[in-house]
């Protein structure tokens, strides 16, 4: 025995005291700091006017995990990590944290049918592990990002019944295992991307039903021009009415020219035979 170790009866007791606490703390904290971040951000950021996040609690957010099962409601474990977050139809308010990108794991993220509101964070894309994304029947707001593309595992994009708007970022395109995908009922405009809309044989990649419901949206496979309400025959028709009345118009307008014409001549031809002496 070396004379540190016997150095202070206070000290010897101390230090194996303090080594237990130590482990304790380690065996019961085997959750990542990056999970806790992203619980704790997300709970703040999300308003839970029906109570049903019960469990939803900062001591749960450092240590979320037990086994495959979570303490928190809607959350999916796997190795200590959420892997999966499931909260829809819970009348849930508020928006969506950009710190969910803390967790690192997760693999699918479903908030459908709820109420939020406000942007999708372009910070997601540091979800490089990410399959399914469902935020549809929300009240999202603002523009789809295009940063969304980084997440290469993307399989399910399905952000149908929000208020997105801008374009559809050509980016997604380039998502190659996507297979559903779903922007509908959205306040989006311009064309769709042809990447997203390619004909292989003779269907398309995502047909009409994954866009319908813009407003402004054009291009294949939406039927040609219904999306904007003018078809090209209204377009034509209203041309050619408009050319006609500007016809009929001016018509009046020479027909009146010369009425008027004609009176003041009639009328200047009186006064000229007025002024005429009689003979
Ligand atoms: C709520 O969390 C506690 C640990 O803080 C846990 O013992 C309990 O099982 C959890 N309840 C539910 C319903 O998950
Ligand atoms: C959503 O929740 C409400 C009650 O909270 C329930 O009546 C309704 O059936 C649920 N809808 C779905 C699709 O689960
Ligand atoms: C957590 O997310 C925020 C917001 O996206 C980011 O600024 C921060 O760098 C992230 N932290 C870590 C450790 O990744
Ligand atoms: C997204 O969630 C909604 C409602 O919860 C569900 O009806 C829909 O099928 C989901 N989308 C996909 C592609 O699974
Ligand atoms: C459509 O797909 C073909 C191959 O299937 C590809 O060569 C072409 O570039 C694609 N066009 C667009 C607009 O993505
Ligand atoms: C469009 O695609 C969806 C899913 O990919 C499918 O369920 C639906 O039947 C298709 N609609 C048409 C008209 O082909």
């Amino acid at each position: 025995m070396g004379g540190g170790g016997g150095g202070g009866g206070g000290g010897g007791v101390v230090r194996p005291l303090l080594l237990f606490t130590l482990l304790t703390c380690t065996s019961l904290t085997t959750s990542d700091p990056n999970d806790e971040a992203c619980l704790t951000h997300l709970s703040q950021s999300l308003k839970d006017p029906t109570k049903s996040l019960q469990n939803w609690t900062q001591p749960n957010f450092a240590n979320p995990c037990s086994g495959f099962t979570s303490y928190l409601p809607g959350a999916t474990c796997n190795n200590g990590r959420i892997y999966k977050l499931s909260l829809t139809n819970l009348s849930l308010q508020g928006s969506i944290s950009p710190y969910l990108s803390n967790c690192t794991n997760l693999q699918s993220l479903d908030l459908s049918s709820n109420s939020l509101t406000g942007p999708i964070p372009a910070d997601l894309q540091s979800l490089v592990n990410l399959a399914v994304l469902n935020l549809s029947s929300n009240r999202l707001q603002g523009e789809i990002p295009p940063q969304l593309a980084m997440c290469a595992y993307l399989n399910v994009i399905d952000l149908h019944d929000n208020f997105l708007s801008g374009q559809i970022p050509q980016q997604l395109g380039l998502l190659a295992r996507l297979s559903a995908f779903d922007v509908s009922n959205n306040k989006l405009s311009g064309p769709i991307p042809g990447s997203l809309a390619n004909r292989s044989g003779n269907l398309p990649r995502f047909n009409a039903s994954s866009f319908e419901g813009n407003k402004d949206l054009y291009g294949y496979p939406l039927p040609p021009m219904k999306s904007n309400g003018l078809s090209i025959l209204a377009i034509v028709g209203i041309g050619l009415g408009s050319g006609l009345a500007s016809l009929v118009l001016s018509f009046t307008g020479v027909c009146i020219w010369l009425k008027v014409t004609e009176q003041k001549m009639a009328l200047d031809e009186g006064k000229i035979s007025q002024l005429m002496p009689d003979y």
